[in-house]
């Protein structure tokens, strides 16, 4: 809707992108997305590595492609802080998306990846095996979906997330990087907006199909995700026929009180769950979108953030995990082999291309397919296969 003051573009700066179209137009029309890695400001990376916390601008062209335009690798305006954009020399742009691409590469790990899907789902996990009985129809209804999760979140901080490790090595970030980064991948998730591929999406504005006509984890999720919510609503209302049944049921309610207790009281710390702290879970709904929310988040959420990493990063070039300079202040002209010479070295690239070739591996079943069979009830058996 806006250009923020802090990112140093005006209408002049980026005209000749817009397909004659004013600066003012293309946001009145919807056609500027903004991508602000804040979040990335003065993260502690491992032996001091400057990492860029850059802010991007994409502009919805003719043919419905979405194009970067303009490119700030630092958060504030000034002199040290220029702007790139298509119209630099070739090599200085294609620099400055590898540092884009290299900040984007950190967030996705520790935030999308780790932080959300990995790390918070323990927590659900862990209060889930806590509370309820493996008897619990919730229980039943979860299990699945938590299959090799503790398992892979304990491989993965012993050989990946460790020091001297892959992340270490192979990510600017560094551990020290990646778990301030969870940290606050987890203590800024909502079950009820980030939860939620509608309501996530629609708080980055790009639900509306009308507005960005490509986006393949969008027509993807919302689908599977009402399709989940469906499967999740037949078999919690078979079980939860009264509200009575809901508001006596002290496992449920226990689980509700250890999920939404801060991580300092020894609770999970989730935001947005309804129901009331009090009362707890007063509805059959509340506990539908609860449920939902987890199941999706370690279904769908972990397969957008998990299956492409070797489409995405081994071709180093194209998805720098680490680069071995800081961000450039100023612009200049590159020859092809001062890009080179960022690059990571041959041992670390094969790193990068071992791990995340195994990581892109399919471990499991897909959606509905379980491994494990929790339900034998008629009503539950239908649910999944419908
Ligand atoms: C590659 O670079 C890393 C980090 O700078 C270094 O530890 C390693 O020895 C280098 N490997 C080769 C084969 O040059
Ligand atoms: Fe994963």
């Amino acid at each position: 809707t806006a250009i923020p003051d802090k990112l140093d573009v005006t209408h002049e700066t980026v005209a000749e992108f817009l397909e004659g179209l004013t600066l003012d137009e293309a946001l009145a029309q919807k056609k500027i997305f903004i991508c602000d890695l804040a979040v990335l400001e003065n993260l502690p990376c491992k032996d001091g590595r400057i990492l860029a916390a850059p802010v991007a601008l994409f502009y919805v062209d003719k043919s419905k492609h979405l194009v970067p335009i303009a490119i700030q690798l630092m958060q504030n305006k000034g002199p040290n802080n220029p702007v790139y954009t298509p119209a630099d020399p070739p090599n200085t742009w294609l620099l400055a998306k590898m540092f884009y691409n290299n900040a984007e590469a950190q967030h996705h790990q520790g935030f999308t990846h780790l932080g959300r899907t990995h790390i918070l789902m323990e927590g659900m996990c862990v209060c889930t095996h806590r509370n309820l009985s493996p008897s619990h129809p919730l229980f039943k209804l979860l299990a699945p979906h938590f299959l090799f999760l503790l398992a892979i979140n304990s491989r993965g901080l012993e050989k990946l997330v460790s020091i001297g490790g892959w992340v270490d090595c192979c990510m600017t970030q560094g551990v020290s990087g990646i778990f301030s980064l969870i940290a606050k991948s987890v203590s800024s998730w909502r079950a009820d907006v980030q939860g939620i591929p509608t309501e996530e999406m629609k708080a980055r504005g790009v639900l509306d199909r009308e507005v960005l006509p490509f986006y393949p984890y969008r027509d993807d999720a919302v689908p599977l995700y009402a399709a989940i919510e469906r499967y999740v609503t037949k078999v919690l209302q078979h079980h939860y026929d009264s509200p009575s049944k809901v508001l006596g049921d002290v496992e449920l309610q226990q689980w509700r009180k250890e999920m939404v207790t801060p991580v300092a009281e020894g609770g999970v710390g989730i935001k947005g769950i309804l129901g009331d702290n009090k009362v707890g879970f007063s509805d059959v709904s509340q506990l539908i979108q609860i449920a939902t929310t987890i199941i999706a988040t370690c279904s769908l959420g972990h397969a957008a953030a998990n299956f492409q990493q070797y489409d995405q990063y081994a071709f180093v070039p194209n998805y720098p995990g680490i680069l071995m300079a800081p961000p450039p202040t100023q612009k200049k002209d590159y020859t092809d082999s001062d890009l080179l010479s960022i690059l990571p070295n041959k041992s670390m690239t094969l790193d990068i291309v071992l791990i995340t070739k195994l990581l892109s591996k399919r471990g499991t079943n897909s959606l509905g397919d379980f491994e494990m069979q929790y339900m034998y009830d008629p009503v539950g058996v239908h649910a999944a296969k419908e």
